[in-house]
Order: structure tokens, then sequence, then C-alpha cells
């Protein structure tokens, strides 16, 4: 391990479109698609005559150099896999400018010219942090979260899978909510973002769903179930996003039962089966199509760019940009989400 601290920006080069060596890593947070941007990286990187190293363990692997070769066929048999076969870490290491320049002579060592980045917001703030100490290797980056929280394109990767997991486990769930009369708080990932809660909660038709960027108002949801309980209706599906302003859906919960004793209450955290399965069709498309773009825009120059989606139309998004702002509720979501839950 090479651990010879670099003296950052001490002689700064002329940047190079010269591209030879690209590295691709998967960081944060895993999600479903990943293994098939990871494809769709290396075998457009083969199409260019490009090299393509595979970093494992996101920017610890960079650190602790962690280089595998990767052509065509090492990323066979991959594109329905969930996880991300780099495997992932979160890495303080890589938030300290010894972390950041070890990693620098690391790349430099291998002499690997640009990096393709998969992860979310945090993912893309330390390949800012990196290029403003070295600004000679070229980063660009894919939006692989499944909170769908990053500004600058639609969907995210991973997103679709995870929404349709919660789909299915909610229907589950409402089987045994409506067999037996129970009242049930179902709580979604997304320690900052709603995405999840608000359309999976509108696709499994739940009575309120609870979210981050709105204020809980606990009186107007023990209000929906006076009234539901007077019409006999006992049972039901209350979504709580993880980041709720409560507290969770145990918090949640235990605050209605006081008010409600009547209620049948129980909580299901759904947790990390959000994160894992077979990515849907959606996912895997998504991830072709911006793994494809992230080498294409390498070769065209790009630099410090998030590849997106909007509207269906491919488009490159500065990292500045995707972490400063957070991807907005769109209100006439929760719009729909009252009315329909009346
Ligand atoms: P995600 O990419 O899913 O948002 P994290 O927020 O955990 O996940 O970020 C992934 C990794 O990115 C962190 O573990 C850390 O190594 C790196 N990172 C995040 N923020 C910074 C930063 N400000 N400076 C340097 N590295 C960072
Ligand atoms: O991947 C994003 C996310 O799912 C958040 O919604 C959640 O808060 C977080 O990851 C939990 O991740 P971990 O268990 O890896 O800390």
């Amino acid at each position: 391990m090479n651990r010879t601290p670099v003296a950052a920006n001490t002689q700064p080069k002329s940047k190079s479109t010269i591209l030879r060596k690209i590295g691709v890593l998967t960081s944060g947070g895993d999600a479903p698609g990943m293994n098939a941007a990871i494809r769709a990286v290396v075998r457009t990187a083969m199409s260019e005559k490009l090299l393509a190293v595979g970093i494992s363990h996101g920017y610890k692997g960079l650190i602790n150099k962690e280089f595998t070769p990767m052509f065509g066929y090492s990323v066979a048999d991959i594109i329905h896999r969930g996880g991300t076969i780099l495997k992932t870490s979160r890495c303080p290491e890589f938030k300290t400018d010894e972390g950041i320049d070890t990693a620098y002579q690391n790349l430099v060592d291998e002499g690997i010219d640009a990096l393709v980045v998969i992860g979310g917001d945090g993912t893309f703030r330390g390949a800012l942090a990196l290029h403003k100490r070295h600004p000679d290797i070229r980063i660009v980056g894919l939006p692989g979260t499944i909170d769908n929280d990053l500004y600058g394109t639609d969907f995210t990767i991973g997103y679709d899978t995870a929404i349709n997991t919660v789909v299915d486990a909610v229907d589950k769930i409402r089987d045994t909510a409506g067999s037996h009369g129970m009242l049930f708080f179902v709580e979604v990932m997304g320690r900052d973002a709603g995405f999840i809660a608000l359309n999976s909660g509108i696709a499994t038709g739940s009575e309120k769903i609870l979210i981050p960027e709105t204020q809980t108002d606990i009186d107007n949801l023990i209000d929906k179930l006076q009234y539901d309980q007077r019409k006999q209706k006992t049972w039901g599906i209350i979504i709580v996003a993880e980041g709720e302003q409560m507290g969770g859906a145990s918090k949640v919960a235990s605050l209605v039962k006081e008010k409600l004793p009547d209620y049948e209450t129980r909580v299901t955290i759904l947790g990390h089966i959000q994160r894992g399965g077979t990515p849907s069709c959606a996912d895997r498309v998504l991830a072709s199509r911006l793994g494809y773009e992230s080498i294409k825009a390498l070769l065209d120059g790009a630099d410090c760019m998030m590849m997106g989606s909007i509207n269906g139309k491919i488009v490159r998004v500065p990292f500045e940009k995707a972490t400063k702002h957070h991807q907005q509720i769109n209100p006439e979501m929760l719009e729909v989400a009252r009315v329909l839950s009346l």
C-alpha cells in the first residue's frame, strides 16, 4: 500500500482529454442496477479501445489499491444481479486530505486518466473533493441510489426496483391487515427523502403517507383514523419514511395507540430488502444508457459531471448542482396522495 503523501496541486498539469485507461467504482449505499451500470461502462470503454480497471470497495479501494483490469467478459452475466460486483463502502478516510492524496497517487501509479463513480450525493461530493486537490484526474458520475433524491435526473439507478419491492411487500401486508382488522405502520427507506414513501404509498393505496419533506400533522392523522373507526374500518396501511419528522414508524404508531387504544396496531420496518434484489427492466435500461453516456462524455472532455435522464433524454449535470440542490417533491403528487386517501 502506498501511503506517501502527495502535495496537492503543486504542479498544475494542463487538462488532457486524451483517454487511455478509465477506472470504475461503486460507492455509498448499494442499489439494484449498479451491475448493469458497471457492465455498460466497461463494454463502452472496450468499444472505444480504452482500458478499464475495476476499483473494489469504492473510495476505500482507491486508497488501498484494490484494482482489477476488466474486460467485456468480466461483466458477463451480471446485468440481472442486485448489489455490486465491485462491492461498496462508506470511507471516512477519503474525507481527509491524506486519504485523497493517497488515492490520487495510486491512480497515477496505475495510469488511470479518468474515473466513473457510481453512487449518491456523498459519492459525488467525494469526487469533487478529489477534483479540488487533483484536477488532472477527470471524473464523471452515475446516480446510483434507491432514494431518488439527486437533482438533475428524474430517476436514479435502483429507485424503480426499490419502489416495486416496497409495493410487493405492502400488498402482502395489506392481506393480513384486512384479514385481522389491523392498522400497519410500514417504515420505508429515505433518511432525507420521501420519494420511496410517496410513490409506493400512492401505488398501494395507503391511508396516509408521512415523509421528511413535510411536517407530520399527528392531529390530522388521528382525526382521519377516528373517522375511519366510526365507519367500522379499523385496518389499513400508513407509510412512514424513516426520516419522517416525528422519528419514524414506531414513534408514530405509539402516538396513535395512545390516542386511539382500540386500534390493533403493528409496525413493520422493511429495511434493507429495499436495497437488494433483481433490478427492474427500467433500472437496467437506465443504467445501460447512463453507463454508455459516461464514456462518451469523458471522450468529449467532460469533467465533474453526473449523467442523468430528464424527460427520457440523457443529460450531463455538474456535480456541484447535483449535490447542492435536493430533488424536490412534486406538490401535485402530495395532492394526489391526499385526495385519494380520503
Ligand atoms: P452516497 O454516495 O450513497 O450518498 P455516502 O454519503 O456514504 O453515500 O458517501 C459515500 C462516500 O463518499 C463516503 O463514505 C465518503 O468516502 C465519500 N464522501 C462523501 N462526502 C465526502 C466529502 N465531503 N469529501 C470527501 N469524500 C466524501
Ligand atoms: O441507500 C440510501 C439509504 O437507503 C437511505 O435511505 C438509508 O437511510 C441508508 O441508505 C441506510 O444505509 P446503511 O444501512 O448502509 O447505513
